[in-house]
């Protein structure tokens, strides 16, 4: 088979920059993507520790003024990954997040910053990087959204263009006043082009103009054509809902292998489930919980936003300790949030604990550790954790949407009956469902041969990137006239 060139315009990547799942996709699909004859290269803002990382790197273009100063297009490899990077320091050379100021703050400029990575991914799609002609570019979420603008309004020749939507709350608006500073021509602000209700929408842009839009499971995939899950772009979506594919995301069942995870205290399987007490026992002293082995644990691995509803489980905690339970939860971001968790772990000592950080190692060791991973989302296009959780025997106990609903097989009485189960779902997103899907749970736990099928349904759950990847491949395939 011959090779087929896909380049992907990201703005994070696991090992590297991470706030949330985009960086883990856009780490593991090229990896998945390489046994099935699809060679992807990444292109990346140069953020401090990109550029830190960087061993060896060649300079593929000098770049005198790229939006508003000296630049470089570099190319290396690091940690497997294939990447060009775009080292602009006077747009990404600076302390904070990749999106947001020490602050907490966007940074003010990041139209210009995420225009100016679009603005090269169209022109290695138009060949400005030397001996490389990528056959398809991937563009993910709405920081590269606009390359798919930039190729259309360019005309010529170029290549198709996939962009995958992993979140639709985060769509990239701009006045207006900024189309020529992003490089944009005059007649790319209309409603056939980058216009979105009288702004620049960059996501709006690739949703209009890229040539197929996939999002990360099918359920979201239908919800975004609705307006309760629309976001604004619900017409547009629908409009083209002929070019809509919902893949479902995977994980990197290397990095999340609890047989051989060198991040947790005690390694398990399926064949030795006897072993993971063990992590349970440490889980319980590392969040200073009282060391009972039949507390039902519940763990959570979170950003603390609306989105993911766990200001709902801060109210259901009383049913969650009626029921015997303890919680462990990590988790950062909205301020409220953690001071309510705060203030639950203090209210109950030994059955709350809390740690508000971003820990990549503690991650690992609550999936290892708790009975049940909680993810209660009002809204999840994919979700990675609950697939973490399936993989580590956590039994997942999730809202009903999104990716959510397509990766968790509730427990109905007929899916334990049959022996599907694997793991607990409720809907619509609201208090008394998920109260009542806690206590479901906790009965569940207490039932140790329901319990042990769950756990062992979920762990045999292939939540590897295999059939993605298969499916990713294809569409690139089928654009590259293949
Ligand atoms: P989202 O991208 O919406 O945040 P996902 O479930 O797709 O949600 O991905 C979240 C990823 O970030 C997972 O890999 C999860 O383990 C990780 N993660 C989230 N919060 C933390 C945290 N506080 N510490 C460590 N890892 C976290
Ligand atoms: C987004 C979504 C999450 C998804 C991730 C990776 O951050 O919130 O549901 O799993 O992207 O696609």
């Amino acid at each position: 088979m011959d090779r087929l060139d896909v380049l992907s315009v990201v703005s994070e990547i696991f090992p590297l920059v991470k706030t949330g799942g985009l960086a883990d996709v856009a780490g593991a699909l090229p990896f998945a993507l390489a046994p099935l004859g699809v060679r992807v290269r990444t292109l990346i803002p140069g953020y401090p520790p990109v550029l830190a990382a960087i061993e060896k790197a060649s300079v593929a273009r000098a770049l005198p003024d790229w939006y508003g100063g000296p630049a470089r297009l570099l190319r290396t490899t690091i940690a497997g990954l294939e990447l060009y990077v775009l080292d602009a320091p006077h747009l990404y050379n600076r302390a904070g997040g990749p999106y947001v100021g020490p602050d907490g703050r966007d940074f003010p400029d990041n139209a210009k910053r995420f225009a100016a990575l679009c603005r090269m991914g169209a022109s290695i799609g138009q060949g400005l990087a030397p001996r490389y002609r990528p056959q398809v570019i991937h563009t993910h979420d709405w920081q590269a959204g606009l390359t798919a603008a930039f190729l259309h309004f360019d005309g010529g020749p170029r290549p198709p263009v996939v962009a995958t939507i992993h979140n639709l709350a985060f769509q990239g608006q701009f006045g207006r006043e900024l189309l020529a500073s992003l490089g944009l021509p005059p007649k790319a602000f209309s409603p056939d082009g980058v216009e979105y209700y009288g702004d620049i929408g960059f996501l709006k842009a690739a949703v209009r103009l890229a040539d197929r839009v996939t999002t990360v499971s099918p359920t979201y995939a239908a919800e975004i054509c609705t307006a309760e899950g629309g976001m604004g772009l619900q017409g547009l979506l629908r409009g083209r809902s002929d070019k809509l594919v919902g893949i479902l995301n995977g994980i990197d069942t290397a990095v999340w292998d609890p047989a051989a995870d060198p991040l947790i205290a005690q390694p398990f399987g399926p064949d030795s489930l006897a072993a993971r007490p063990a992590n349970k026992t440490f889980l319980q002293a590392r969040f200073d919980l009282t060391p009972d082995p039949d507390a039902p644990l519940f763990g959570v691995v979170s950003r603390l936003s609306w989105q993911k509803g766990l200001d709902l489980l801060l109210e259901a905690l009383p049913t969650l300790l009626q029921e015997g339970g303890q919680l462990a939860l990590l988790g950062s971001g909205d301020a409220a949030m953690e001071a309510g968790f705060a203030w639950a772990a203090e209210a109950h000592p030994g059955r709350v604990g809390c740690v508000f950080s971003y820990d990549e190692a503690l991650a690992h060791e609550i999936q290892a550790g708790s009975d049940c991973i909680v993810v209660p989302s009002r809204f999840e296009p994919c979700g990675l954790t609950q697939l973490c959780a399936l993989r580590y025997g956590a039994v997942p106990l999730v809202a009903r949407v999104g990716g959510l609903a397509d990766t968790v097989i509730d427990a109905t009485p007929m899916a334990l009956a049959s022996g599907a189960a694997t793991g607990v779902q409720f809907a619509p997103v609201a208090l008394p469902m998920l109260e009542r899907a806690i206590r479901r749970t906790a009965a569940l736990y207490r039932d140790k041969p329901a319990w042990r099928r769950m756990q062992a349904n979920g762990m045999a759950a292939d939540v590897s990137w295999n059939d993605p990847a298969r499916l990713y491949a294809a569409l690139f395939a089928e654009l590259a006239g293949r």
